[in-house]
């Protein structure tokens, strides 16, 4: 490991069988060894607690541990994540395993890091379905409405006679005939998540009474089930695990984008993670996990193009982390995982991917490119700033993903329809938590200041809050986009009585009517400076300009009967934008690069698959492109001159 440059290793993130092989018998023998040489081979380590796996033991003691399926039958022992987040049993044996695991390794001195449990909530084990999970439930509701009044107007349970007397009677969403209240399944998903970052924060808390290393955690890609900004809170940092071929691989990207980047993932998608991760903390974030060659879980496990490991390396490093850590070393010899490739192949020999590692290693260890994540920074003095910021919330994620309205309309795929257009402009971007947007002086409040424009792409849930805090924005001179369907709901997840709701006032506009189409039906709106036609697909929101609004564009299917799909209101040199359209990439480009260039920002337009992140250009094509007199050959990266 050495040799080829690694300089961290993750170890234990699933070993409880071996670490306490019978109850209270505890084996350190061969984690002692392992922290040792690897310490003394200069390597730190980050170390794992092994909470994602409790053995079989523990779980025939206590079967209560064992969530429940939304089917509401056990999900029994045999894979992984095989527990309830609060389970009571587990919290205990968690705080058990947890404290023993601080107290031999919290000092020792190769420990450079905790990782919390492995990726939380995959395999669909962020909500549950068991009885502690629904008394539980009650009591947060209790919380959350102190009345059950309360509870009955915010769910509006009138509808279909669901008014409940008291919380005790309040079941979870699921197992009823048709589809349940979508306020209360908000609700669930809240309390849900809850769950998650609630089990996080107790082995936080252990490990910090034990331990001055960080604790990170390990999330996926571009995954919504639990809320990532809580989660994040609480973490010294956070981390992501890359697999971009799978990503793909298991989108609903079209298949001819899934051909174009069969061997590489989609550089956007993966940048958008980036992003997103390096944006939770406003900091330099981790890859804990970086395919290597194939994965095993994806329908389809192509091979990745030769020199993709070393691109997706450096596109981590370019675009902000500060770590990144191949998953795995060498290919498993047996279980679930044979199929997945390591650095070194089943038999301990280098695989491709080793010697893209080592060169990149090398590359990153020249004292030009040491501190390239630096580069994409809100703040300081970043060479690449972004200017431009995207705001991103997982309530609204659940929002959409309970009553989508329309199959393809999806949260991920909204906010790509923004961010890609950008990407392919060349134009730097932050994503920003929408609840720590705009506020002042609080614990993880967050800037909008440094950003000419904001853009909340699909931002269903607007309380007043959120919307003072643009408000602000706007009037202190930025620039704001909604896009489709901004505040249609209030935070419950009840109507606005017309959308963007407590932003109808900034943006100069009311939503009529909302269309929400197949994604096969292609329609178009016209911009009414230059007559120039965008198309757009799978969702459309109707405009009806109010007050000092100004339209900017219109539909053109005439069962819109002439409605607005554009519209914009100054308020000083602030001004609030609203697109009603889920506008194609091509067309978003077309606008987005209107306004930037009316705002100074520049752009250019790159091709497909070649794109500069931070100090460095990197090309996912198979050609070879020339910019600003450099050559990127195929599958090649070189830094910025
Ligand atoms: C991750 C997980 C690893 C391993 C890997 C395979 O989701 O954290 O333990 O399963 O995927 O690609
Ligand atoms: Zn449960």
């Amino acid at each position: 490991m050495r040799e080829l440059g690694i300089t961290r290793v993750r170890i234990g993130e699933f070993a409880w069988s071996k670490i306490e092989p019978d109850p209270g018998r505890f084996d350190w023998a061969w984690l002692d060894e392992a922290m040792d040489v690897l310490h003394e081979a200069g390597l730190g380590i980050i170390l794992g607690t092994p909470t994602a796996t409790p053995p079989k033991w523990l779980i025939d003691q206590n079967p209560s541990i064992l969530p429940v399926g939304r089917d509401g039958r056990v999900r029994g022992f045999g894979s992984r994540r095989h527990y309830c987040f609060r389970s009571p049993a587990y919290l205990r044996e968690t705080e058990r395993i947890v404290t023993a695991l601080a107290e031999r390794y919290g000092s020792h001195p190769g420990l450079v890091a905790w990782q919390t449990d492995n990726e939380y909530g995959c395999h669909d084990t962020t909500r549950c379905w068991c009885d502690t999970c629904r008394s539980e439930f009650r009591t947060w509701l209790k919380d959350r409405y102190e009345t059950v009044d309360a509870l009955n107007d915010a769910w509006w349970t009138t509808f279909w006679s669901q008014t409940y007397r008291t919380f005790g009677e309040v079941e979870l969403p699921e197992q009823a005939v048709t589809e349940t209240n979508p306020s209360h399944q908000l609700d669930y998903r809240r309390f849900a998540s809850d769950g998650v970052v609630a089990y996080n924060a107790l082995q936080v808390r252990i490990l910090k009474a034990h331990s001055d290393a960080p604790v990170v955690h390990n999330s996926m890609m571009l995954f919504g089930d639990y809320d990532h900004v809580d989660l994040a809170d609480d973490l010294d940092a956070i981390a992501f695990d890359n697999y971009p071929i799978g990503q793909l691989e298991e989108s609903p990207f079209s298949l001819d984008v899934k051909e174009q980047f069969l061997r590489t993932g989609h550089p956007d998608l993966v940048t958008l993670s980036h992003d997103l991760y390096r944006g939770l903390k406003d900091q330099p974030h981790w890859i804990m996990e970086q395919q290597p060659g194939q994965v095993n879980w994806a329908p389809n496990n192509a091979l990745p193009a030769a020199g993709a490991v070393r691109l997706w390396t450096l596109q981590g490093f370019a675009h902000g982390a500060e770590m990144v850590s191949w998953f795995r070393y060498r290919a498993a010899v047996g279980a679930q995982e044979t199929n997945h490739a390591g650095l070194l192949r089943h038999d301990g020999t280098p695989d491709v991917a080793y010697h893209e590692a080592k060169r990149v290693a090398g590359e990153l260890a020249a004292p030009e490119h040491r501190d390239v994540h630096t580069a994409i920074r809100s703040t300081g003095d970043a060479t690449d700033r972004p200017r431009v910021a995207l705001l991103v919330d997982f309530e609204d994620l659940w929002a959409t993903d309970i009553q989508p309205h329309a199959s393809a309309f999806n949260y991920w795929g909204q906010l790509f329809g923004f961010y890609a257009p950008l990407r392919g402009l060349d134009v730097p971007v932050d994503l920003v938590p929408k609840k720590h947007a705009g506020r002042e002086d609080e614990p993880h409040a967050r800037s909008l200041e440094p950003y000419d424009l904001v853009i909340a792409p699909a931002m269903q849930l607007v309380d007043e809050d959120v919307a003072q805090r643009l408000d602000r924005y706007v009037k202190a001179g930025g620039r704001l986009l909604l896009g489709p369907r901004s505040g249609a709901r209030t935070v419950t997840g009840r109507a606005q009585e017309a959308a963007p709701g407590p932003l109808r006032d900034l943006v100069g506009a009311r939503v009529t009517r909302v269309d929400g189409l197949r994604p096969d039906v292609q329609r178009s709106i016209t911009m009414l400076n230059g007559n120039e036609s965008l198309t757009y697909r799978v969702w459309a929101d109707l405009l009806e300009v109010e007050g000092d609004g100004v339209a900017l564009a219109h539909y053109d299917d005439p069962a819109y009967q002439g409605a607005t799909a554009y519209v914009k209101r100054s308020h000083g040199s602030g001004e609030a934008r609203m697109l009603g359209a889920s506008l194609e990439l091509e067309a978003m480009t077309t606008l987005l690069e209107a306004w930037l260039g009316e705002l100074g920002i520049p752009t250019r337009r790159l091709p497909d698959g070649l794109r500069r992140s931070g100090a460095w250009w990197l090309n996912f094509t198979s050609e070879a492109h020339t910019i600003d007199g450099v050559t990127i050959p195929a599958l090649e990266a070189v830094p910025v001159s």
